[in-house]
Order: structure tokens, then sequence, then C-alpha cells
């Protein structure tokens, strides 16, 4: 992660890109997204690292690439991950699969799927997450909702899963603030330049909702939060996804 963050503060000749923070958002009614999952991971010193991932099957999480580490650890139904609640289930990972094309420079191919050593347990703390269909489903001016447990404007990480709602925007936007890196058929472009309302750091690998269908993946974008950033466009990625899962 932090050649990555040298790699494009060098490239993007900008405050500095780093992974995806809830900025602007607010705490979400508890469970109230039961597919959202508090993922840590260790790069090495013993330094944890923390990501979001969401539940597609009751055996299998998304999550971005950008997120594999040593010794990742899930827990589902969580909603102040500082405590142990009752709705939580930790359940240990059999297998993390990076996609095989990511690339850690551009953070092309940011997706990840994380097969769990046995299916959790469906209830209304922890839940599925549908994945896109059709690909016109998302369009410029289209609301969706990032949840996390990332950096808040306050500047720190949040204990309680927060949301903020985020507008699809023109992929040309993120062209031309990312030049070397955005990709619009396999990445979306989301969050009003002109609004203080974005993901952050440690929101990474969390899901980009839009009606009620995981449309993106929180991937990249300047390191102050600061708006549009760039999110893996699941619908590019459904037959990688179908088959991975069919391997194992
Ligand atoms: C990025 O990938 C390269 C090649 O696989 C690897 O050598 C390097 O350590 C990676 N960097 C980070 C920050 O993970
Ligand atoms: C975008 O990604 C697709 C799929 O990986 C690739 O075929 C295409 O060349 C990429 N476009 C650009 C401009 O890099």
């Amino acid at each position: 992660m932090h050649f990555l963050f040298l790699f494009l503060v060098t490239f993007l000749q900008s405050p500095g890109a780093r992974a995806g923070e809830i900025i602007g958002g607010q705490e979400v009614k508890p469970h109230s997204r039961p597919y959202m999952a508090y993922l840590t991971y260790e790069i090495g010193n013993g330094i944890k690292k923390a990501c979001g991932a969401f539940l597609i099957r009751e055996d299998f999480l998304l999550s971005a690439a950008h997120c594999w580490g040593r010794s990742i650890k899930i827990i589902l139904g969580a909603h102040n991950i500082k405590i142990s609640e009752d709705t939580q289930q930790k359940i240990p990972v059999l297998r993390a699969i990076p996609h095989q094309k990511y690339d850690n420079k551009t953070f092309k191919n940011d997706i990840m799927l994380i097969q769990l050593k046995k299916k959790a347990r469906l209830n209304k703390a922890v839940g599925l997450l549908p994945l896109p269909r059709k690909k016109n489903l998302i369009r410029p001016g289209k609301s969706c909702i990032v949840a996390g447990w990332g950096r808040t404007l306050q500047d720190r990480f949040s204990d309680t899963l927060q949301d903020v709602e985020i507008k699809v925007i023109k992929d040309q936007e993120c062209m031309e603030r990312y030049p070397k890196n955005y990709n619009t058929s396999t990445q979306i472009c989301a969050g009003d330049p002109k609004q203080k309302k974005s993901s952050s750091q440690g929101d990474s690998g969390g899901p980009l909702v839009c009606d009620r269908v995981a449309q993106g993946i929180v991937s990249y974008g300047f390191s102050n939060g600061r708006n549009p950033r760039c999110y893996t466009r699941i619908f590019s990625f459904l037959p990688w996804i179908k088959k991975t899962m069919n391997e194992y």
C-alpha cells in the first residue's frame, strides 16, 4: 500500500491518491446493511489494516484486491466493531482470491473474492447483497450508497458503521483526474466534486449500492477524500466472479 501510495503521488501530481473513509455521512441504523463485513489483514511487522467487504453468497464475500494481505479476518453482523456484539459472526477464511490480473500500480482489476470455511448464518444482521444483472442499470446522476468503518471528516476511524449517499457521475470526470488509472469499462466514477461526501481510507472493498444492488467496489481516489473517486465496476467482472466461485 505504501508503494502504491507513492506511485500515485508521483503520477497524479496531487495531494496524493490512496485507497478508499466515509466523509460527510452518518451512522447507519444498526444492522440495516446486513451484507457489510469488517475485514482486517496484516501487511508485515504486525501492522493491521482494515477494509470493508460484502456477502454475496453464504460462503463468499467480495472486496477489493488491494485489501489482500496476511491473516485476513472477517466479521459479519457487526455494527460497532470495537465491542463484541451478539449478532457478530467471526468465520475463518478458507481462501482469499485477488484477481489474477490485479495491478497494484494502476488499481486495474481491483477485486477479490473471499471464501469462508463455513457458511454464514443468514438472519436479520447478516444477509446477502445481490450482484448486478444489467449494465444499463447505472448512469450518471444515479444516487447510490457507500458504507464503511473508514475515516470520517474528523479524521479518525469510525467504530460504528457509517454510510453516505454518492452520485454516479460522468466517466469524463475521472478520466480527467486520474488519466493514468481510470478505465471506463471496468470502473465507475462517483462523487460530486462540489460535495464533501465520499468514501475514504478504510472503506476500501465496501460496495457502492444502487437500488439495493452492488454495482461498485470502493477502489481508489485522492488521499484527501476529494471527489470524484473510482469504484470497480462489478458488472464487468461477473464472468470472473462466477467462474471463480465455481472453481472452489
Ligand atoms: C506490487 O506488486 C509487485 C509485483 O507483484 C510486488 O513486487 C510489490 O511488492 C507490490 N507492491 C505492493 C505495495 O504490494
Ligand atoms: C480497459 O480495460 C479493458 C478490460 O481490461 C481493456 O480491454 C481496455 O484496453 C482498457 N482500456 C484502456 C483505455 O486501457
